[in-house]
């Protein structure tokens, strides 16, 4: 048993490690402000690390689900409004290899690796399909050689951004969720229109709209998938997606707890009793514990994803037990670092309204208790 990265690995953790502090850092409070970060998003592309896992062929750093999650908590750890960009892009790209043809990959990947195209964009949520994913009424009908795609989508993570944009439509509502076909969607294909900007608690900094979709015509070649498989996609994406959500709530907990402890060290050499205070100690172990016991349960379902094997359950866990010790750290935090933590801009604040969406998004704590749950009863 490996405790530790490979070289390759840390190597892809430090190029992330150092893109966090010269790019993402400085930036964290005019992001926070509301300002999408598109410098930071070209830094990340020259860095290779909006495709971590994707070959250099495509202008990716070729590594794997390790140093993706140990990438995207180190940049999390410095602003994570960015990150949660960045994870969605390299999740599409993610899916492109794993399910585009030969077209496809060369038609988007470098210019998603490269940051030409600003973000990828995942459409799955609808108004009246958010936890029943599987009940999205966006519709893809046959015109010929092409598909009418009809509907709209809600929670549109870089919808407004991306160059590409990954909808899961209905193309036999007869047939549940085997009645699901993925497709690549461009922005600039006529009847593709953006709405309402969501005015969000916490990363205020990444964008998030809905979409909507009037007799757009695609070609056959904007499928992505099978038809039918469009389900198995979105799932597939989300396995990955949860182990880099884990470790996005994570580098913002373990961001906390430096802030918390710096804060508390610089008070104790003025106020020896509040620095020292073994409570404050005590809830300072506590934070780190929750978040290292988390770590391994992001690793290992990271691992999983490395060998090949199905780690559906495995992600589902890391999940909420990174996205719950990531919001128990931040919560602490806030409470021990008192009114220096209150002030909005403080590292500890954002990082306290940026962390609570990580329970909810790409699968809230309840649906991810519903899979784990599921896989016991199959286990049985
Ligand atoms: N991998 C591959 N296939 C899977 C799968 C997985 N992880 N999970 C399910 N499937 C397959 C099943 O095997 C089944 O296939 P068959 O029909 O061939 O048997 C099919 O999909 C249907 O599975 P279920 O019966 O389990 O489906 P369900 O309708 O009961 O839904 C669910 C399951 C887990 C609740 C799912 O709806 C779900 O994950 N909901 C949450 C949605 C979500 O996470 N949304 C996030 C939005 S994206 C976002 O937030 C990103 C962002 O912007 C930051």
């Amino acid at each position: 048993m490996q405790f530790r990265l490979n070289q390759e690995d840390s190597e892809i953790a430090a190029i992330a490690r150092q893109a966090a502090a010269d790019h993402l850092a400085p930036r964290a409070l005019v992001t926070d402000s509301g300002v999408f970060p598109r410098e930071s998003i070209a830094a990340l592309g020259a860095a290779g690390l909006l495709g971590i896992k994707i070959d250099r062929e495509f202008g990716g750093l070729g590594g794997s689900t390790l140093a993706y999650v140990a990438a995207i908590a180190e940049l999390a750890g410095a602003c994570a409004s960015t990150t949660v960009t960045v994870a969605v892009t390299n999740m599409v790209a993610d899916m492109l290899v794993r399910f585009g043809t030969e077209h496809q990959k060369r038609r988007h990947l470098v210019n998603l690796t490269s940051g030409r195209y600003l973000a990828g964009s995942f459409a799955l949520s609808e108004s009246g399909a958010g936890s029943d994913a599987g009940s999205l009424t966006t519709r893809a009908d046959r015109h010929g050689d092409h598909w009418m795609l009809n509907g709209s989508k809600l929670w549109i993570t870089s919808g407004d951004v991306a160059g590409v944009i990954l909808v899961m439509a209905k193309t036999d509502p007869t047939k549940g969720t085997r009645g699901i076909t993925a497709f690549l969607v461009e922005p600039t294909m006529p009847g593709f229109a953006v709405g309402r900007h969501e005015e969000k608690l916490g990363l205020r900094g990444s964008s998030t709209v809905s979409l909507s979709f009037q007799d757009v015509m695609l070609p056959d070649t904007a499928r992505l998938g099978a038809l039918g498989q469009g389900f198995e996609v979105a799932m597939t994406a989300l396995d990955g997606g949860r182990c880099g959500i884990g470790a996005q709530a994570l580098g913002m907990g373990y961001a906390a707890l430096r802030e918390t402890s710096s804060i508390l060290a610089a008070r104790a050499q003025v106020d020896k009793a509040q620095g020292t205070d073994q409570l404050a100690q005590f809830r300072l172990a506590d934070m780190a514990l929750r978040l290292d016991a988390a770590w391994l349960l992001v690793q290992k379902a990271a691992w999983l994803r490395d060998q090949g094997r199905k780690m559906t359950k495995e992600a589902a866990m890391a999940k909420v037990a990174a996205t719950e010790a990531a919001n128990f750290a931040c919560q602490l935090a806030m409470q021990l670092a008192g009114a220096q933590a209150f002030d909005d801009s403080s590292v500890i604040a954002r990082n306290w309204r940026d962390v609570r969406v990580s329970r909810i998004y790409e699968g809230t704590s309840e649906i991810q208790r519903l899979v784990i749950a599921r896989s016991l009863a199959m286990a049985v």
